[in-house]
């Protein structure tokens, strides 16, 4: 069973706070998304491996820590994911990025993928999904069979809000994915909105309706 953490640092739900709130506009939208995406980059990080390293300071030979182990790659889930990205990408700057382009049919609420396109090494790589938004799970859900029918074995999910719906999907469907969360909110709504959430992610990113 994948486990599900939800990232409570203070800085993360304070800013989670704005982010929610309607009166919120574009651009402080899109600020807060990018600065609570690198600050949830740097609790998903934390358990990367090290190994040693000699190197040369100024005053003598010390004997210090580098990152080993398998490389990153991102994969942002079209559209709103891209909001995700340079926030992440500034404290992975060497991670590539992959794209998974899908959409939510808004009857069938069952996603529909248009794109993909992926690092070719993505097999040797630890995978971050990123989306904002995991409500009824089908978008993250189809994203990862898509990685893992091209190889990917090494999975995260990473989301800013998530339904119980959405994490029981991907708890059932993609038992070795973990989920991390910068909030677990109550439901969905009879739209598959999640509620409270943030309303449309993508609209709040980049200003349509
Ligand atoms: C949103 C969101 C997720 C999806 C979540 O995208 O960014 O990808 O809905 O819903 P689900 O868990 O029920 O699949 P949307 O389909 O609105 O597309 P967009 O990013 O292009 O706006
Ligand atoms: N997609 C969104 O952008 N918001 C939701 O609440 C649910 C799905």
């Amino acid at each position: 069973m994948s486990n599900v953490f939800v990232l409570d640092h203070p800085l993360i739900q304070h800013k989670l706070t704005y982010i929610r709130n309607k009166n919120t506009g574009t651009k402080e939208f899109r600020a807060l998304v990018d600065e609570v995406s690198a600050l949830m980059a740097f609790e998903i990080t934390r358990d990367l491996p090290l190994e040693e390293t000699t190197i040369e300071t100024p005053v003598m030979e010390a004997t210090t820590k580098v990152l080993s182990g398998k490389k990153i790659g991102l994969v942002p889930i079209l559209r709103a994911g891209l909001g995700m990205v340079d926030g992440i990408l500034r404290l992975i700057p060497a991670a590539k990025v992959g794209h998974v382009g899908l959409y939510r049919d808004p009857e069938t609420l069952k996603p529909v993928e248009y794109y993909i396109k992926l690092p070719t090494d993505i097999e040797e790589r630890e995978l971050i999904v990123i989306d904002p938004m995991l409500a009824t799970g089908g978008s993250a859900n189809d994203a990862i069979h898509s990685l893992k029918k091209r190889g990917a074995t090494n999975i995260k999910l990473m989301c800013l809000i998530a339904a119980p719906e959405g994490v029981e999907v991907i708890q059932n469907e993609h038992p070795d994915v973990d989920i991390y969360l910068g909030a677990l909110d109550e439901k969905l709504n009879e739209k598959g909105y999640i509620i409270p959430g943030l309303g449309d992610a993508g609209d709040r990113l980049y200003g349509t309706k």
